[in-house]
């Protein structure tokens, strides 16, 4: 096979200000006000999260990443792939241990990164193409809209690392799996990286972490809608806070304006009120026993092949085939 690289957009710049306009329109006006976590990865931002990964206290990429040094090999032999798919993909750095693997049983034939953040999946899917000479079919996409994009052809690895499903609501989750199951032949697999519920205290130290990075990221969705919208956020008049649901199991990211006032968003003709110490909720990252997680892939419709877990059991890889 000689080395490629094709660049799929499916999200087009009108259609991605068209959901951005959307989701500011319902987002801020309702109570509480809410933003999808989608926005926060503009340049800036997928450049923030490769920072935090880096952090002491952001513990999932190491163990993760921990999970696949040990087991790729594994996983690359269960899963009998040839060709990998990863939703949000990102820099797709931890993936390279899984196209290692598959590379060295000599069956990688294609990777197929998918990111709705198109500088830095360009970026990747040029490394990636460089170093590996394989065929790399880049999608840009929304994973809530985009799934039926995927390539059909060749036996699939399905890869959501990072715990990215966690930042899902759990309605979200579901119809998340129903639609890639529906991409998928009974011969594939979905290898799904999720953090495990542990101590809340080292939970909140991950989202809240003491150089002030993840704060940064955070507030980054308002420069976002400040460059896209014409809005006119003062980012440092809000303080990150991040809160740990131990009822819902997960942890909850707002920004808290700090003082009473009105923010003009000038493409929509919009004034947003903030009373002092109002929040606007920005993410979720649900935490998972193993238990939930192969409930909740049973009611998408996938069965658990095999699970993995690193020596502190901070993290859960766990491979899945969708029911016939
Ligand atoms: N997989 C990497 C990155 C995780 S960060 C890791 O494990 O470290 C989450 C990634 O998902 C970002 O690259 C972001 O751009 C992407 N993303 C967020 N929402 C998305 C959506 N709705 N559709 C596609 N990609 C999305
Ligand atoms: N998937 C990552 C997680 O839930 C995303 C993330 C890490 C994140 N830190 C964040 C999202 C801070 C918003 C804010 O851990």
């Amino acid at each position: 096979m000689t080395p490629s690289m094709t660049v799929d957009v499916h999200v087009t710049a009108e259609a991605r200000r068209a959901a951005l306009e959307a989701d500011v329109r319902t987002g801020l006006s309702r109570h509480p006000k809410s933003l999808p976590p989608t926005w926060f990865y503009d340049d800036r931002g997928s450049e923030l999260f490769d920072e935090i990964t880096r952090l002491p206290e952001y513990y999932l990429t190491r163990a993760e990443r921990s999970i696949l040094d040990a087991h790729a090999a594994d996983i690359a032999a269960a899963s009998g792939a040839d060709t990998l798919v990863e939703l949000g993909s990102g820099t797709s750095e931890k993936t390279r241990l899984l196209l290692d693997a598959m590379s060295a049983s000599g069956r990688l034939r294609t990777f197929v990164p998918f990111d709705v953040s198109e500088e830095t999946l360009r970026r990747a899917a040029e490394d990636i193409t460089g170093a590996y000479g394989i065929e790399v079919r880049a999608v840009v996409g929304d994973f809530h809209r985009h799934l039926s994009e995927l390539p059909v052809d060749g036996h699939k690895m399905v890869a959501f690392l990072g715990s990215t499903i966690g930042n899902l609501a759990p309605g979200e989750r579901r119809r998340f799996l129903d639609d890639l199951g529906a991409t998928m032949t009974p011969e594939d697999h979905l290898l799904l990286g999720t953090d495990l519920v542990k101590d809340g205290g080292r939970l909140l130290a991950a989202y809240d972490d003491s150089a002030g990075v993840t704060a940064e990221f955070n507030r980054n969705v308002l420069s976002v809608l400040n460059h896209e919208l014409g809005a006119h956020f003062q980012p440092e008049d809000f303080d990150h806070v991040a809160l740990w649901d131990e009822e819902a199991r997960w942890i909850e990211m707002r920004l808290r304006s700090r003082l009473p006032q009105i923010v003009e968003i000038e493409d929509l003709a919009m004034q947003v009120g903030f009373e002092a110490g109002e929040d606007l909720r920005t993410e979720i990252s649900a935490k998972f026993t193993p238990e939930q997680v192969a409930r909740e892939l049973r009611g998408g419709g996938f069965t658990v092949d095999a699970s993995w877990m690193d020596p502190a059991r901070d993290f859960l890889l766990s491979l899945a085939r969708p029911d016939p």
